[in-house]
């Protein structure tokens, strides 16, 4: 690869054409439900791998799914279906959705694969001759949501976990541990000497901080349950996910099996994440690594989170919107710019529709869209081909002077991952040339005869900012990029960035790029979403409230339904009756919590059962989101007191 203009842009990284670039997203937990905020460490992740290959890296751009632990476990149990059925199948829509938003990775690894587990359990062999594996009793509190552990010092009184706040379970069991606390130190000076090694800065400043608290020791393996890969050392006990899904980012560049593939692409070059598994990545994962002899990666970068009109992204808000729905109804290439455009990379960010609209009527119906109407209309109604330029003004010498310098400001804001930043440049060039279409008036140019040469000129110059635009945007917009450039009959070429490197060709002008969206008639997505979630009920009359029987109860015993994460048996005196229901509210209320408690119950309800367990009546609670609360009363009324 060769850069012919080097007055106007100059590259280091280019310039070499052995280098590597190895990129990876988080592997997702298999059972989640894809929604535009997971997809989004994978979109921006995409867009890097691609840019690179553009720069003529030879990249490995790496996602997959995490597959063990006891989350997943207990989730397929609840379906009462075989564990590796269940994680086969869940893979699969993450193919499927990688598939369909047109994700450019290398490879997909699943944490189940064969090649993974043997390379998990050499790792942990080295670790363990290396000394930092010793056996010891782990007694704490897990999240088995986030898969974590946490310490009474991390945690409230309220045994929830810090990340989720989900009910803490109380753990005790003989583990292993790794060394971390070993690894303090080290870890302290590499972040001093590799002042970038986490990004963005607030976010190392974090790690920082934990660092100068200390690192503790921490539990490495477990022994209540068996859905995930055995010690190779003492089969009793299979390796903590989180270590297991950490390897994964060697794995799958063929440590221990490929060498020549490793040392090609290892050390990574960038690992995205999100802030929540920062310390995963920029803490543990290097201690790891260091255990094993191992280079670090050369980058953590941890973005923010993303709501949806405001509200954090769950399940039950209806606002879990399935990134397949927006770009069925917005195009891919519309929200991939959105995305990168609005929300800046490292902060917290809210997904908006009436915004995204917007960008779409203004920056790419508007701005983009005329500007390569009125170009390539014009060309066509007056020339065969593309016309040849003459002699340049002074108007001329600004465009090329922005374009210069956007392609300038395009790679370094490109390099240090500033989309936001980088489309902007872009789009000052857009809208300069619209302007550069206003002053010239080539409309009036057209009507005269003697003028068809600066005619031309004009709309060769504006012709050759299309063709640079086109090739700035294919990292992100690949479709527009690509229909653009084949319009005007060019190459996608970064080489051929730069001014006046058009040929010679006949265009088309081809359909609007962005239709514009009419706001009066357009029927929003996630709006609907919401809608028929938050649907109110049809009204009643006070007769039909009367035949709901509602008591107050008091909880004698709670206990959790055996393989399931959410149902749990309450024993309940109602007015000296003894009463058995199943509830599910066992992800939010451990059971020892609920003892005592006076609840309401729905106590006319016909009996039904839950896997199987008889229950009689229905507690009642209130819900927001993944937040639920039991509903009590203010004040002691003896239980079997009617509601009304
Ligand atoms: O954490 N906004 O997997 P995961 C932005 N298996 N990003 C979001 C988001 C939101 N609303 N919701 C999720 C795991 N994400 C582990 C990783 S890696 C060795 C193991 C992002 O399925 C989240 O931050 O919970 C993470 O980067 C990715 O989705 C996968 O999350
Ligand atoms: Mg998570």
């Amino acid at each position: 690869m060769r850069f012919v203009r080097k007055d106007v842009y100059l590259i280091e990284e280019v310039k070499d054409l052995s280098k590597t670039f190895y990129v990876t997203t988080p592997i997702y937990y298999v059972n989640s439900d894809p929604h535009i905020g997971s997809a989004y460490t994978t979109i921006v992740a995409d867009v890097v791998a691609r840019y690179k290959r553009m720069m003529g890296y030879d990249t490995f751009f790496l996602t997959g799914t995490d597959e063990h632990g006891q989350k997943i476990m207990r989730a397929a149990k609840e379906k009462g279906m075989d564990t590796k059925k269940f994680v086969d199948d869940l893979a699969q829509r993450f193919i499927q959705l990688w598939k369909d938003l047109e994700i450019s990775n290398d490879l997909f690894i699943r944490t189940t694969d064969d090649y993974h587990v043997k390379t998990v359990q050499e790792f942990f062999q080295k670790m363990y001759e290396k000394g930092d594996i010793y056996l010891g009793k782990y007694e704490g509190w897990y999240c088995v949501h986030d898969e974590t552990f946490w310490t009474e010092k991390d945690i409230g009184p309220d045994k929830l976990c810090p990340v989720c706040h989900r009910p803490l379970e109380h753990v005790e069991e003989e583990n292993y541990f790794f060394r971390l606390s070993k690894y303090t130190k080290p870890l302290l000076d590499h972040f001093r000497s590799h002042p970038d090694f986490v990004e963005p800065d607030f976010r190392r400043n974090e790690m920082i901080k934990i660092l100068e608290e200390g690192l503790e020791d921490i539990s490495v393996s477990r022994t209540s349950f068996d859905w995930g890969i055995p010690l190779p050392f003492d089969k009793k006990h299979v390796i903590y996910v989180w270590f297991d899904a950490l390897i994964n980012y060697v794995s799958a560049v063929g440590y221990g099996r490929d060498d020549e593939k490793f040392k090609k692409y290892w050390p990574a070059d960038v690992h995205f994440v999100g802030k929540e598994i920062n310390r995963f990545h920029s803490l543990i994962w290097p201690a790891m690594l260091m255990s094993v002899g191992l280079p670090l990666p050369k980058k953590i970068f941890a973005h923010g989170w993303l709501t949806v009109n405001g509200e954090k992204i769950s399940k039950s808000k209806g606002n879990a919107v399935d990134p397949r729905v927006l770009v069925k109804a917005y195009g891919l290439d519309a929200v991939k710019y959105y995305l990168l455009r609005d929300i800046t990379f490292g902060n917290d960010g809210d997904f908006s529709e009436d915004n995204l609209i917007v960008r779409i009527n203004a920056d790419l119906a508007n701005d983009l869209g005329n500007l390569v109407h009125r170009t390539l209309s014009m060309v066509n109604q007056n020339f065969e081909e593309i016309p040849d330029p003459s002699k340049e003004e002074k108007i001329d010498d600004d465009l090329k002077d922005l374009l210069s310098r956007t392609i300038n400001d395009y790679f370094s804001y490109m390099d240090s991952f500033k989309f936001t930043e980088a489309l902007i440049s872009i789009w000052n060039l857009v809208k300069f040339s619209n302007k550069y279409i206003d002053m010239t008036e080539p409309w009036l140019l057209a009507r005269d005869p003697s003028k068809k040469e600066r005619l031309g000129t004009v709309l060769y110059n504006l012709v050759d900012v299309i063709r640079n635009i086109s090739i700035m945007i294919s990292p992100i917009m690949v479709k527009t990029s690509k229909s653009l450039i084949d319009r005007i009959n060019q190459d996608l070429d970064v080489n051929m960035l730069g001014w006046h490197k058009t040929e010679k060709a006949k265009i088309e002008v081809g359909e609007p790029l962005f239709p514009r969206i009419d706001t009066k008639v357009w029927k929003k997505v996630i709006k609907m979403a919401e809608t028929e979630e938050n649907q109110k009920k049809a009204e009643i009359s006070i007769e039909d409230f009367a035949k709901i029987d509602l008591r107050v109860a008091r909880i004698k015993k709670a206990e959790r339904i055996p393989k399931s994460e959410k149902l749990v048996k309450l024993i309940l005196d109602v007015g000296g009756e003894e009463r058995q229901i199943v509830t599910g509210i066992g992800l939010v209320y451990t059971p020892e919590s609920l003892i005592g408690r006076e609840i309401i119950i729905i106590y006319n309800l016909k009996p039904t059962k839950l896997m199987g367990v008889e229950s009689n009546g229905m507690l009642l609670a209130a819900k927001d989101g993944e937040k639920l609360r039991i509903l009590t009363v203010d004040g002691f009324v003896e239980t079997g007191a009617k509601i009304s």
